[in-house]
């Protein structure tokens, strides 16, 4: 005789949603968004269907409209004009540029909404890089002080969180050092600590015209500072140095193929862990759907989901409106 049966938990939606371990709402997520010189600009790219760019006047129009949705933070990356790109990323410590004046326009348009902020050179850097090159190599330590600095001027504009996604080693120390020395001792670091190197972050890098340029003595890609998609127990060696460095929270990135590495990492730290689920994830669905051979919200739900189940307190996707829309 069957006495214990699972499927009596299982047997409507009413108990089925009584003994649920995880729920989405609008407080999982962080909205990435592209900002853009000009005016009146919202413009699709074209790897990432129903995604956009916009000048600083129309953000002001999606900042309240994501503050409308529950949605209360915004992680904000430019795409820089090829004429202000440098090998030293010089332009990104301009207290008018692109991001310094589109953090203001956030905080302007609604104060409460956090602001997080990518920092890293390539955007800015000629050759698209997260660092300054030199000789064939992308040099650490010089690059750290650059960062700092971006950082601070970011956190001047009105940042509430830094985000470095370039996986130099140090420069989470040498980022809180300078916030604390200038008074910035509320301005949040989150950390992209397990970063790795990806072939999903290509629709992005279209997004801001930012991929690692083909010419010589230039690495033709990442993988001397962003980590190696073999390795698992080094993900978890690289969030604990971050920690101790004065992460405040840490990030796994891409989502779901690193779904392990992100439960590795909830189950031995004692910060929030975010989860980015990047551009290719989302491109990826979205040409499923188009050709009608997923079923788009079903799986984007399950998706987010099962990142949430993995072990993330927060997740930075793309797909955040679509999600909140579909469950209000
Ligand atoms: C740049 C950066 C990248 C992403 C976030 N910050 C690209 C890269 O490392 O080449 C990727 C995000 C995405 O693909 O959605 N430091």
């Amino acid at each position: 005789m069957i006495l214990k049966r699972n499927r009596r938990l299982r047997h409507n939606e009413s108990i089925r949603s009584l003994v649920r371990e995880n729920i989405i709402s609008p407080n999982d997520f962080i909205v990435p968004l592209f900002v853009v010189e000009g005016n009146n600009i919202k413009e699709e790219i074209a790897s990432m269907p129903n995604y956009y760019r916009f000048s600083l006047d129309l953000l002001k129009n999606e900042i309240k409209e994501l503050w409308k949705m529950g949605l209360k933070s915004v992680l904000l990356f430019v795409k820089v004009p090829d004429h202000l790109k440098d090998n030293e990323g010089k332009e990104a410590l301009n207290a008018d540029g692109l991001m310094q004046r589109a953090i203001k326009t956030v905080k302007d348009t609604c104060p409460e909404m956090i602001v997080m902020t990518d920092v890293a050179l390539d955007p800015y850097s000629e050759y698209g890089h997260d660092g300054i090159v030199s000789n064939g190599e992308i040099v650490n330590d010089r690059t750290v002080d650059f960062l700092a600095k971006m950082s601070l001027s970011h956190a001047q504009a009105g940042a509430d969180i830094v985000a470095p996604s370039d996986m130099m080693d140090g420069r989470i120390l040498a980022m809180r050092t300078l916030l604390e020395e200038e008074g910035f001792h509320n301005t949040g670091i989150m950390s992209y600590s397990a970063k790795y190197a990806s072939a999903f972050y290509g629709p992005f890098r279209d997004a801001l015209d930012s991929a690692p340029v083909d010419m010589q003595d230039v690495p033709k890609d990442k993988r001397s500072y962003q980590m190696d998609p073999a390795n698992r127990d080094e993900a978890v060696k690289e969030t604990l140095m971050d920690i101790d460095e004065g992460a405040d929270i840490v990030m796994v990135k891409p989502g779901l193929c690193y779904l392990d590495i992100v439960r590795d990492i909830r189950n031995v730290v004692d910060v929030p862990v975010a989860v980015y689920q990047v551009s290719g994830e989302y491109a990826m669905l979205k040409a499923a759907a188009e050709k009608g051979w997923l079923n788009h919200d079903a799986v984007m739900m399950e998706q987010v989901l099962s990142i949430k189940r993995a072990g993330a307190h927060m997740i930075a996707s793309y797909f955040a409106k679509d999600v909140v829309k579909l469950i209000s």
